[in-house]
């Protein structure tokens, strides 16, 4: 079966991708090519930060890998927090300072539209491919919910009367950013099979 080196410290995250490929490729973690250094994320972008920690991973390890990178990005902040998603408010990365933080710069605004983006960048036999998702929904003016994780308690998913925080893992897994890129990533393997 074919390795892929799944270039993410989160075990959740290695757990969730290896069940959904499980008997048709080997997923593994950084620890089986022995890296256990910081993998840079110093781009601007998204995209650019999901490229980058593929492209590491090629140039010193030369085997077939793939990452992800996401962030929270809201309309009426011009898309931030964005990249800066998990230090928004310093580089504790706390998740309830980051919240608050929104909050208050979204305070007497309208336009409450955001989304949440993933982005996977896949280096497979030679060749980088990215895949993408995005979920759209609102931030409310509070907390709602105390699952999931970042700012999962203030996103409302449009079509949804949940919040992220409010639903269950498993709700949450089904119609998420990450999920959406990911069965996209799926799609993609499976059918070079
Ligand atoms: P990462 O690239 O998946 O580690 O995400 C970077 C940051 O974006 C996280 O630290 C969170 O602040 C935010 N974020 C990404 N995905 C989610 C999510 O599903 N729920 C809430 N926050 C998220």
């Amino acid at each position: 079966m074919k390795e892929i080196i799944f270039a993410t410290a989160n075990p959740n995250k290695i757990r969730e991708i290896k069940s959904m490929l499980a008997g048709r490729y080997t997923i593994l973690g950084l620890d089986s090519i022995n890296c256990t250094e910081d993998i840079p994320e110093t781009r601007d972008t998204i995209i650019g930060n999901a490229l980058q920690k593929a492209e590491y991973i090629v140039e010193h390890y030369g085997v077939n890998c793939f990452s992800e990178d996401s962030g929270l990005e809201i309309d009426a902040l011009e898309g931030a927090p964005g990249v800066y998603s998990a230090r928004y408010a310093g580089p504790e990365k706390n998740s309830d300072a980051n919240i608050s933080l929104v909050l208050s710069e979204l305070k007497g605004k309208n336009d409450r539209g955001a989304q949440f983006r993933t982005v996977i960048a896949l280096y497979l036999d030679g060749q980088m491919h990215t895949f993408e998702g995005i979920i759209r929904g609102k931030i409310l003016n509070q907390r709602r919910g105390t699952g999931g994780f970042g700012y999962d308690p203030i996103f409302l998913p449009d079509g949804y009367d949940q919040t992220f925080g409010e639903m269950n893992a498993d709700q949450k897994n089904l119609i998420s950013h990450r999920a959406i890129a990911v069965r996209k990533l799926q799609d993609f393997l499976v059918n070079k099979l």
